[in-house]
């Protein structure tokens, strides 16, 4: 039994006391939730909403890492600084990171491979933007996405890696994909997946589905067989909302 997660990406939004602020607010509506939940503030606010989370089954997840654990890399957070204040998850080629920041399938790979290294949960980010869905080629480019960015993945514990399936077309544009299409190409990914290590291996793994989760639409999109839980953006920024999803 894959237990769900929903995880609130909350992008470049919020101040460390804003941060804190949101997450008080959140606390009491979740506590108890079926559902494995984890925050992804910014990096600056990541010690913040850590001291808020204390006592809580909360987990704190950052938005990328760098491939290396020191050195002049300018900009750069690495898997060992994440760690010491206390992430435990770590959002890894986010279709904002691919388009604006040129994240290639290959830096994810290598993103990803380290942040296992360094007993970090990446949560792995692919999908299609419109003009590919549109051209018919879905999931021949997940599918490469999937293949290139999970190389070299053999012999890890399917708990500790976390698949995103975010449709760029569905991103903060309150368009959702169908349940039945995001089911659809999530199946896909776990077939890919099996292909690349083991059935067993494709049947433990989570992946969530993302792109304009609400709570109106939530409980539809996660009780879809394949797909286990969201990657929740817009929504998971509001309290109310977010804590709706949560408890789906
Ligand atoms: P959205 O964002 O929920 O605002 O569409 C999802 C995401 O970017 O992960």
């Amino acid at each position: 039994m894959r237990r769900p997660i929903i995880a609130g990406n909350w992008k470049m939004y919020n101040t460390p006391s804003k941060t804190r602020a949101l997450i008080d607010e959140l606390k009491p509506q979740i506590a108890g939730s079926r559902a494995e939940v984890v925050v992804c503030p910014p990096f600056v606010c990541l010690p913040a909403a850590k001291e808020a989370l204390e006592g809580t089954d909360i987990k704190l997840g950052a938005q990328d890492v760098y491939w290396d654990n020191e050195g002049a890399y300018t900009g750069e957070v690495s898997p060992e600084m994440l760690k010491e204040v206390g992430v435990e998850y770590v959002i890894i080629g986010h279709s904002e990171r691919r388009q604006y920041f040129n994240e290639t399938d290959e830096t994810v790979n290598k993103k990803t491979l380290f942040a296992i290294k360094n007993c970090l949960i990446p949560i792995v980010c692919v999908g299609e933007t419109l003009t590919q869905r549109e051209q018919g080629i879905t999931m021949e480019l997940v599918g490469k996405q999937i293949t290139i960015g999970l190389t070299g993945l053999n012999g890890v514990d399917p708990e500790k890696l976390v698949i995103a399936y975010e449709p760029v077309w569905a991103i903060g544009t309150g368009k959702t994909a169908s349940s039945r299409d995001a089911d659809e190409v999530i199946r896909f990914i776990r077939q890919v997946i099996g292909k690349m290590f083991t059935c067993e291996f494709a049947d433990k793994v989570r992946i969530l589905y993302g792109g304009s989760v609400k709570a109106d639409n939530a409980a539809e999109l996660m009780n879809m067989p394949d797909i286990d839980g969201g990657l929740v953006g817009g929504a998971s920024l509001k309290a109310k909302e977010f804590s709706r999803i949560v408890n789906f």
